[in-house]
């Protein structure tokens, strides 16, 4: 996959950058691509946003200034599926990561202040994407969060190939919440790890998990109501 990163901020993504899922998927042939809207802005000294129209507290990211960065970055008939990041966009779950995660090319546009001229929204973007209803600063969190969950998709981004097929929410644990994790010591303050677990009884250990994550999403629910 190819994904790339418009935002106003690229040294925001530095530390990202060097996860060991990215530079793992990045190893496995997968592109991260960070471009700054700066770079190419048709406008003098830097300019990439202006004042709205009617007046108001803020300032908005240039259609203009996104279009360029998109044409300067792709050639005649080059489409990555573009996706804006947006407080009021879809909503992020598995699902969705799993949709995106499919597609050969992937854009992610950070808007920044009061977020992009309406016409980024209508004419160049695919999708608008949401990781909370909440309003962030800007789009480069919600970017990594998004980068970060299509790149640990990837095969051969985590260590063990399982890593990413049975955890939380994934189609192996029938969407469920992934089941609670114990490691060394046994017991600890006095507080033990389940008996089952170190049964050595694998099948017992199997369904163990599994109520686990039933009971879990059971509570997910009830705390959804
Ligand atoms: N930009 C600002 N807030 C955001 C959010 N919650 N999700 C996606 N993009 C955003």
């Amino acid at each position: 996959m190819k994904l790339d990163i418009f935002s106003l901020f690229p040294e925001a993504f530095d530390w990202f950058r060097t996860q060991r899922s990215v530079t793992n998927a990045i190893a496995e042939g997968n592109q991260l691509r960070l471009i700054n809207y700066r770079d190419t802005t048709p406008l003098g000294a830097g300019q990439v946003d202006d004042a709205p129209y009617g007046g108001g507290a803020g300032m908005v990211l240039r259609v203009d200034v996104v279009d360029a960065a998109l044409r300067a970055a792709y050639a005649d008939g080059e489409r990555p599926r573009t996706v804006l990041l947006t407080p009021t966009g879809r909503l992020l779950a598995d699902e969705l990561a799993d949709e995106l995660t499919r597609e050969p090319h992937v854009a992610l546009l950070c808007g920044r202040y009061e977020g992009f001229d309406e016409r980024v929204h209508e004419h160049l973007a695919d999708d608008e994407v949401s990781i909370g209803r909440y309003v962030l600063a800007g789009g480069e969190l919600p970017a990594m969060v998004v980068a970060d969950v299509l790149m640990r998709k990837l095969p051969g981004a985590l260590g063990h190939e399982e890593s990413a097929v049975e955890e939380s929410f994934s189609r192996l644990l029938e969407g469920m919440p992934e089941y609670p994790h114990y490691t060394r010591p046994a017991a600890y303050r006095g507080w033990q790890v389940p008996d089952v677990l170190v049964s050595g009884d694998h099948e017992r250990v199997r369904r163990w998990r599994l109520e686990q994550s039933r009971a879990r999403a059971e509570q997910f629910e009830r705390d959804a109501e």
